[in-house]
């Protein structure tokens, strides 16, 4: 969601902020700002817009060692300056970005009102601004005046919600307050000068000496270092780590756009998700971050998948995966739903937290609720040592690499591809002998081929794209493993096309959405070969029957092509495989059109690439 970037030392601000907001940005780009200590105040930009725009206002080489920057994703109050990052206390002194959300805004707000304070923004960040400096000016006797740490833990136990802040001090212009409670941060060591970031990759340019907060903390950082704090009192022991695996910023290549480059990057994508982990001569698969034995195995009463928006179609093809192969039973769930209805978790369940950012707040939460209940949760995240892989610490990396386009494609199929290797593994262990292991072990390293294959001769998207451009509306249908690539399929095209779309299990079209069909209206049909095929077969003629033009996506040589006004044929993979391929043309649609109607690709409207807030 919003990205904060801050730095304190010797060298110039300015370039680190202006970069790490740069490699921040596909998190939120509404709008941008950043505070410089300099000549005794706060210097502040703040600009409605990309980093461009901000960068073009700011005077690159701009005095000042010490800085707090921020890109925005509104969740408070609309796309305007006003409420641009940073936000500033009553008199200047004092500068703060915030990810996250106060949920007692109100009452606090209410109570500076009433004290004579003046807000300038509508935001629930504006609120710490305020609530800092009055512990820092000595309102409370029980908290020293002029000490910014002890002003920032004041304000921090006051408040309710999530946060991860760094506040600025033109009182103290050596050093930055940083703090966080359910939104990440990062703190980097370098040589004379430190950072923050609320994503290491910001820091990678700098340092790979880090030390991650932790919920509940403080951190005071200088030129020297860290040292940090609990909000309610007590010195934490940092643990320093080194940052190994974080990618560097590899911009989109030959390629006009990240999601394009990102859908061909898929053959090698899978490649690295199953290199290492199918097991040929056995017919099983082998994932040792989740540290399962098959003993563990055998105990596994049900198996429960978590995610949000894509990664949630990828938890409703693994949960089909996991009880057609391995029968076990599985349900998939949104996880911004779990918590909140008091979930019963069975001790005996595993759960997977499937997250390609891994910063997910509802995925997070659900992972916390089951946690508190006493549940087994392992990740299935592609981004190495964030929050959800560090608070599940067992699960499988997706091994996507970075995915930066807002929509995400690569990491649906690596996804999809951990969770079949998943079951492979379940499978083995219960229902598949070693033959039938191999059989579908072969298919699966199969697939990154096939996926090569329909990407250098994907067949007619561009007459799809037509169809689709000028549409009210765009009906998706699938059946089994087909519903959740369909809905992928409709989630792509509307976010970044911002055609409206609507996904259903074919079987459930004749129960209301059938009367939105009208003549021409396009249908989309995902009909691989598989059990279900023919039954679903029965549906798309329910639509042309209505007079709509149906395009169906479907096996490479299967008859049924002359039955769609539109065929868009893929490679023949086991049924239990075909979302890795289905897709794929799916994605190319919600790319073409997005590109037929000249929208911002890589970065649609009122969107960012991680979700951080409920
Ligand atoms: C996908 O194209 C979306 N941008 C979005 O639905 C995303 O999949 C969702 O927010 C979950 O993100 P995560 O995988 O990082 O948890």
């Amino acid at each position: 969601m919003c990205g904060i970037v801050a730095t304190v030392g010797h060298s110039p601000a300015i370039p680190v902020l202006l970069d790490g907001l740069r490699r921040l940005e596909y998190r939120g780009y509404d709008s941008a700002g950043l505070a410089v200590a300099r000549d005794g105040g706060l210097t502040v930009y703040r600009r409605v817009g990309r980093v461009r725009e901000l960068a073009a206002q700011v005077p690159e080489d701009l005095s000042g060692s010490v800085g707090i920057a921020h890109t925005r994703w509104a969740t408070h109050g609309e796309v305007t300056e006003a409420n641009a990052h940073p936000h500033l206390d009553g008199v200047g002194r004092i500068a703060v970005v915030h990810n996250g959300i106060i949920e007692n805004m109100g009452a606090l707000k209410a109570r500076l009102q009433a004290d004579g304070v003046v807000f300038r923004s509508e935001t629930d960040s504006e609120v710490l601004a305020h609530l800092i400096s009055r512990y820092f000016e000595g309102s409370d006797p029980a908290v020293p005046a002029d000490d910014p740490v002890a002003a920032v833990r004041a304000a921090l136990r006051v408040v309710r919600g999530t946060w991860g802040i760094a506040v600025l001090f033109a009182d103290h212009p050596d050093l930055i307050v940083a703090a966080r409670n359910g939104s990440p941060l990062v703190v980097g060591l370098g040589d004379g000068q430190s950072y923050l970031a609320s994503d290491p990759h910001a820091l990678v340019a700098y340092t790979r000496r880090v030390v991650f907060l932790d919920d509940g903390e403080v951190a005071c950082i200088d030129a020297n270092g860290v040292q940090t704090f609990h909000v309610d009192g007590g010195v934490v022991d940092n643990n320093v780590e080194t940052l190994e695996d974080v990618w560097g910023d590899e911009g989109r290549g030959a390629y006009p756009h990240l999601m394009l480059k990102e859908i061909h990057e898929q053959p090698e994508a899978l490649d690295r998700c199953l290199s290492g982990r199918v097991v040929p001569e056995n017919g099983t698969a082998k994932l040792g971050g989740l540290d399962l034995e098959p003993r563990d195995l055998a105990r596994l009463t049900r198996v429960g998948l978590l995610g949000c928006g894509t990664a949630y179609f990828a938890c409703q093809v693994g949960a089909q995966l996991v009880e057609q192969l391995a029968r076990v039973p599985a349900k998939a769930e949104i996880a911004s739903e779990f918590r909140h209805r008091n979930p019963v978790v069975d001790p005996d369940a595993l759960f997977l937290a499937v997250s390609q950012s891994g910063e997910t707040a509802d995925t997070l939460g659900a992972v916390r609720e089951i946690q508190v209940k006493g549940g087994t949760v392992m990740g299935v995240v592609n981004v190495v040592g964030s929050s959800i892989a560090r608070a599940c610490g067992r699960g499988v990396y997706i091994h996507s690499g970075p995915e930066m386009a807002v929509a995400s494609t690569k990491a649906f199929s690596n996804m999809v591809a951990a969770m079949a290797v998943f079951t492979l593994m379940l499978a083995r262990q219960r229902t598949l002998s070693a033959h039938e292991g191999r059989q579908y072990v072969e298919e699966l390293r199969a697939v990154p081929d096939l996926v090569r294959r329909y990407l250098a001769d994907p067949g007619p998207i561009d007459t799809l794209v037509k169809w689709v451009t000028d549409a009210r509306m765009v009906l998706f249908l699938g059946r089994g493993l087909s519903a959740p690539v369909a809905a992928e399929g409709a989630l792509k095209l509307m976010e970044v096309a911002y055609v409206p779309c609507i996904a259903y299990p074919a079987g459930e079209m004749k129960h209301g959405p059938i009367a939105l069909l009208e003549r021409q209206s396009p249908v989309i049909v995902v009909a691989p070969r598989d059990e279900l095929r023919d039954k679903t077969l029965s549906n798309l003629q329910e639509c042309k029957a209505r007079g709509a033009r149906v395009a169906l996506i479907h096996t490479e040589g299967d008859e049924i092509a002359d039955l769609a006004d539109l065929s868009i044929p893929v490679p023949a993979t086991s049924p239990l495989f075909s979302p890795l391929l289905t897709v794929l043309p799916l994605q190319l649609l919600a790319y073409r059109t997005g590109l037929a109607l000249g929208r911002d690709i890589d970065r649609p409207r009122n969107l960012a690439k991680s979700v951080t807030v409920e």
